[in-house]
């Protein structure tokens, strides 16, 4: 009887557990796998953390967000990790791995290549909130953060409208713009902020204050967390920063941006200005059923992979297909919002 590992890597989703259910379930009454749950991402593959996963395990967990066997942001290959991979290699012999199906998104890419590289059996499969991973149409979890966007959006709506103010809401993303512009189309935001873009204030300001001479005495604006934005008293674009900390993968954590615009749009239209960050409720609580039907298929066609010998690869969306694709050409690079949507996105504008 094989042994098969699975492990979550990165920032949680929603639709992480529906994923999980379909490799676990599939692995075991199908091919008669014994499924194993690597803990807390690849740290769990370093220490020796896992615990098999039977069917009673899996059961209940489709509409619960997060991930039953935990995540983490670490990286085996990170400048003070000298000997993890070599303990990862050890403990796929420890505990008798035949192959692990790997969880993630950008960052755990590129280290399930990497390891791929050195002979693990790999299978990833791609998800994240910020839908940043090239060669996928799609990851689950997007479709979940922009309905709790585009719900706290409509939400802004009412209170702005009552108080003439402008509201600026500010997403996740990272250096993607993915979230800003699907949630801003769908709320219907006046003006949406993408990293992508190159941010003029004045042009901003213009846009809100041509909307209020129409009549429309409130705006909302959508910014996404990765902008770059001048700081007080610069001409400078920065980003805004909660800690300029870098992580294991050298990603600074950013946030605040909508609260420095909503200042900037106040001095520069006159126009009351408020700012919601909505921050990790983004990626909390039950995904949509678009998310949990898309981490299905990822799962079951990931451990299909599995049962065949076919290593090295990622499982994509390719318009209503799902397929394997080499996991080289997926890692080291971003998808970003290109001209279709912002265009779209731009009509509304002002
Ligand atoms: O990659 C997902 C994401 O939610 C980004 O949008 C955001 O910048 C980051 O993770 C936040 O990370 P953390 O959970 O470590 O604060």
């Amino acid at each position: 009887m094989k042994k098969i590992g699975i492990l979550t890597g990165g920032g949680d989703c929603p639709g992480l557990n529906a994923t999980i259910r379909a490799v676990v379930r599939k692995g075991i009454t199908k091919y008669d796998y014994e499924m194993y749950g690597i803990l807390e991402g690849w740290r769990g593959l370093i220490d020796g953390m896992i615990r098999e996963l039977d069917i009673d395990s899996i059961s209940g967990i489709l509409p619960r967000g997060g991930t039953i066997i935990g995540t983490s942001r670490t990286n085996p290959f990170g400048k003070d990790n000298k000997g993890d991979p070599e303990r990862i290699l050890e403990n796929m012999k420890k505990f008798d791995l035949y192959a692990i199906v790997v969880i993630g998104g950008d960052d755990t890419q590129g280290v399930a290549h990497k390891l791929s590289e050195m002979g693990v059996n790999i299978v990833s499969i791609p998800k994240t909130i910020d839908n940043d991973i090239p060669g996928t149409d799609f990851t689950f979890g997007f479709d979940t953060a922009v309905n709790i966007a585009t719900e706290a959006i409509d939400r802004i709506h009412t209170t702005a409208e009552s108080h003439n103010r402008v509201m600026v809401v500010e997403v996740m993303g990272r250096n993607a713009g993915w979230i800003a512009t699907f949630a801003g189309i769908a709320g219907g935001a006046d003006v949406i902020l993408i990293p992508e873009k190159p941010v003029d204030i004045a042009e901003v300001c213009e846009l809100i204050k041509k909307r209020h001479k129409r009549g429309r005495r409130f705006s909302i604006v959508v910014v996404s967390e990765g902008v770059k934005i001048p700081l007080e008293d610069e001409v400078d674009k920065k980003f805004v920063l909660q800690s300029a900390k870098k992580d294991d993968f050298g990603h600074i954590m950013l946030g605040g941006v909508g609260t420095v615009l909503a200042k900037l749009i106040e001095k520069g239209t006159g126009f009351e200005s408020r700012c919601t960050v909505l921050g990790h409720t983004q990626r909390g609580g039950t995904p949509t059923a678009f998310d949990r039907v898309l981490g299905t298929r990822f799962g079951i066609a990931a451990i299909e992979l599995v049962y065949r010998g076919i290593f090295g690869k990622i499982v994509v969306l390719s318009g209503n297909e799902i397929m394997p694709k080499d996991l080289k050409d997926v890692i080291g690079r971003n998808k970003t919002v290109d001209d279709y949507w912002y265009d779209i996105a731009k009509v509304f504008f002002g």
